[in-house]
């Protein structure tokens, strides 16, 4: 049984996508950051806003996901089939944009809660020095799934590499930042155990 908390990004050994799905798949996350520019204000629900009347409510980031039935998504799984050998129905493109034009911002520490791992790929990091942070001492204080920073401790640091298959945990507390514009991420839920998945790893 692999001690979950243990593995907080692992790189697996599914090759990179083809420039022309890149492409594809970046040309469809960008349209959805230019229809949250333009939509900017109207839909609150598209706020990363974490505990409300923290230092760190500023709501500075938006998101939003790519249609689930678009030719990326779809050539995006043809493309996986091969390599990864179980149902990936569930696989999201989700797009951050960054609302301030003048400084970087973070993602908060949160949990996402929905999975138990996921496998990502970074079509767009966002910056050039964007970081993940993870949390390993947190004070599991409430259901929400965002934290303060004086609740979750010192943190380890993770540079996740672009376009580079990646088990990720989303169980731990973690937080992004350095984000200069347009982040966008592959997040795909394979329908199978993490210890089926990290079979697909490069360093068992
Ligand atoms: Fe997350």
């Amino acid at each position: 049984m692999v001690d979950r908390d243990m593995v907080l990004v692992k790189y697996l050994n599914i090759p990179d996508l083809p420039n022309s799905l890149v492409n594809i798949l970046t040309q469809e996350g960008m349209k959805v950051a230019e229809e949250l520019r333009i939509n900017r204000g109207k839909n609150t629900r598209n706020k990363v806003n974490p505990i409300p009347g923290s230092a760190d409510s500023i709501p500075a980031l938006d998101y939003g996901v790519v249609a689930d039935n678009s030719i990326g998504l779809k050539l995006l799984k043809k493309f996986l089939s091969p390599y990864i050998p179980y149902n990936i129905d569930k696989t999201t493109v989700l797009v951050f944009r960054n609302i301030n034009d003048e400084e970087f911002c973070e993602c908060p520490p949160h949990t996402d809660n929905d999975r138990e791992f996921s496998v990502n790929y970074l079509l767009r990091a966002g910056g050039k020095n964007v970081l993940t942070k993870f949390y390993r001492q947190y004070k599991d204080i409430s259901k929400t799934s965002f934290y303060l920073y004086d609740d979750v401790g010192d943190p380890e640091t993770v540079p996740i590499k672009e376009k580079a298959w990646h088990v990720f945990n989303p169980f731990l507390p973690h937080s992004i930042h350095n984000i200069e514009d347009i982040r966008i991420v592959l997040i795909i839920m394979p329908e199978c155990t993490l210890e089926q998945m990290l079979e697909l790893s490069n360093d068992l």
